[in-house]
Parts: C-alpha cells; structure tokens; sequence
C-alpha cells in the first residue's frame, strides 16, 4: 500500500485515546486517512478525534471496550454504516501485568486476555471479512518484544503478546490468498501511559516498584509518535513482523541466533530485580 498519500482511505485504530494508538491515529490523518477509533477513555478519543477533524480528516469515535464482543460488533456496524470495508486496521488497545504467575490472580488473567488476545481477535472477526470480500487492505497487531521473550516479571503480559504473534503469523499466510497484509509490531520500552495503567502485582505491587518502572521508561525517553512512523512504514513494506525501538530488536535478533545466551540474560535480570526485593 502506498502510505505518502492515504487520501481516501479509511483506518481503524482501537485504544487510540494515548499513547501509540492516538500517535498512530494522528500520522495516518497526516497522510490523508480518515479514521474510526475506539478506546474506553471517553475524553481522551474525543480528544485525539478533534486533533484528527482538525487535521481536515473525518474521525468516527465510539466508545468501546476491545474485550466487549457487543460493542465491537457495534463499533463495526457504525463504520460499516460509512465504508464498505475498511482499509487499515490497527488493533492496538493493549495493557499490562507486571510481575510472576503465582502472583496472578484468575481476575488478572480474564482482564489481561480480554483486552490484548481477545481484544485483537475481536477486531479482526469484525473488521475483516468485509476487507476479504474486497480483497486489499492492511491489519497491524501490536505485540511487544514480551511476544517473543519472555521474563518472570510479565508472565501473563507475555502470554498475550505471544498469543498475538501466533495469530498474526497465522493471519498473514491466510490472508496473503485475499492481498492483505499483515504486520506484528514488537515496540520494546516505550514511554507512555501504560506504565502507570498495568496491574502490578506480588512483590511489583507497591509504589516503589511501579515509580522505579515509570522512571525507567520516561528515561528511555522513546516516544510512540516513533512507534507510528514505524507503523506506517511497516504497512508501506508489508513487513511481517517489526520490532522497533534498538532494544527490541536485539531482543528479536538474539532470541533466534543465541537462545541460549538470551535465557541466560533474562535470567540474570531477573536475579538482580529478585535481590533488589529481597526475594
Ligand atoms: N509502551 C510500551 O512500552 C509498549 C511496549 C510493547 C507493546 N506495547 C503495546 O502497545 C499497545 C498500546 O500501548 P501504549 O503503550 O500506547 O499504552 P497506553 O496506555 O498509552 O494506550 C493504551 C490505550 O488503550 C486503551 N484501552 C485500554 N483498555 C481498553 C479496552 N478494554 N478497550 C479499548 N481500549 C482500551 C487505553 O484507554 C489507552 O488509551 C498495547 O497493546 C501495548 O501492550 C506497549
């Protein structure tokens, strides 16, 4: 797909409100889409959809919850009520869990697979067979780094993020029979609000330890309008699968060529982050 003009075309970002959704929202109105975004935060979609009306591109906002079949099926019907199909779909509306398996509550589990497995399965049931039957458009999931390694530190998280790189692999051989790209987004650390919106659990639960997260990401200083320009280039390539920031991409690289020396890092971090909690 040819992404320096997307006049014409229209894009659906789910949790566009923050961070990389409402960054991603806003470079694909740059280049001409016009957009349907979905979020659970009433006031921040209505604020990325005013930044996109005055960009001079059409925003359809509703307010849905990704791990609400309902309501996404809903959100389908009223964009489905102005296109016959969409042509990008971002399913992006994630969060996080940080800390081990034995701290996880059931509940945890349910929220965390609702929102970024089931969220992203939800978007594409609804969303795609209309794109089939046209045969052309362009499905990004956004994954993470934790989709392809894995630490103590977010067991559940990377469960999710795993399960959505299995299914965007999956979906791009299937897919590629209709001419429709699929891409994974692997980020990395990527200073947004998510770091104050996870669920932190065990040992992670307190103050401290999330401050500590914050502070580590806001140093990182890697911020997620860069993450929408790798989007958009990723669509432009039809690329697979993208990790993004230098981190990610080490993390992608040393995972297929030095598993073994990977699992020993992870396990060294994991052993330093222990001794800083007394465990
Ligand atoms: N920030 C990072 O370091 C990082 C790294 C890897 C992957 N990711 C992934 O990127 C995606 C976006 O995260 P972000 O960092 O921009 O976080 P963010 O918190 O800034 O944005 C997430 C958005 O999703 C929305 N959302 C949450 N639950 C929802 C639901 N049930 N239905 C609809 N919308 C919902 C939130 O309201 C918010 O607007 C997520 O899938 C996340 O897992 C982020």
């Amino acid at each position: 797909m040819d992404v320096s003009n997307l006049s014409g075309k229209m894009a659906v970002v789910t949790g566009a409100a923050s961070g990389i959704g409402r960054e991603t929202a806003l470079e694909l109105a740059r280049r001409g889409a016009d957009l349907a975004l979905c979020d659970v935060d009433q006031d921040g979609l209505e604020s990325v959809a005013s930044e996109v009306e005055a960009l001079g591109r059409k925003a359809i906002r509703r307010t849905a919850d990704v791990a609400s079949s309902a309501e996404m099926e809903r959100f389908a019907a009223a964009v489905h009520a102005e296109v016959d199909a969409v042509d990008i779909l971002v399913n992006n509306a994630g969060v996080g869990v940080g800390g081990g398996f034995l701290h996880t509550s059931l509940e945890d589990w349910e929220w965390l697979i609702g929102i970024n497995l089931k969220g992203v399965i939800h978007g594409c049931h609804f969303f795609l067979p209309p794109m089939v039957e046209r045969r052309s458009g362009h499905v990004v999931n956004v994954a993470s780094a934790a989709g392809f390694v894995a630490t103590e530190a977010l067991s559940a998280y990377s469960t999710t993020k795993f399960a959505v790189v299995g299914l965007s692999e999956a979906l791009h051989e299937e897919l590629s029979h209709y001419d429709i790209g699929v891409t994974t987004i692997c980020p990395g650390v990527i200073n947004t609000a998510i770091t104050r919106s996870s669920r932190m659990v065990g040992p992670m639960a307190t103050e401290e330890a999330r401050d500590e997260v914050v502070r580590a990401y806001e140093r990182r200083n890697y911020g997620p309008e860069l993450v929408a320009k790798n989007i958009l280039h990723a669509i432009g390539r039809n690329r697979a699968v993208t990790p993004v920031s230098p981190e990610a991409w080490t993390m992608y690289f040393a995972k297929r060529f030095a598993p073994r020396a990977t699992a020993w890092l992870v396990r060294a971090v994991s052993a330093r982050e222990r001794g800083k909690r007394g465990l």
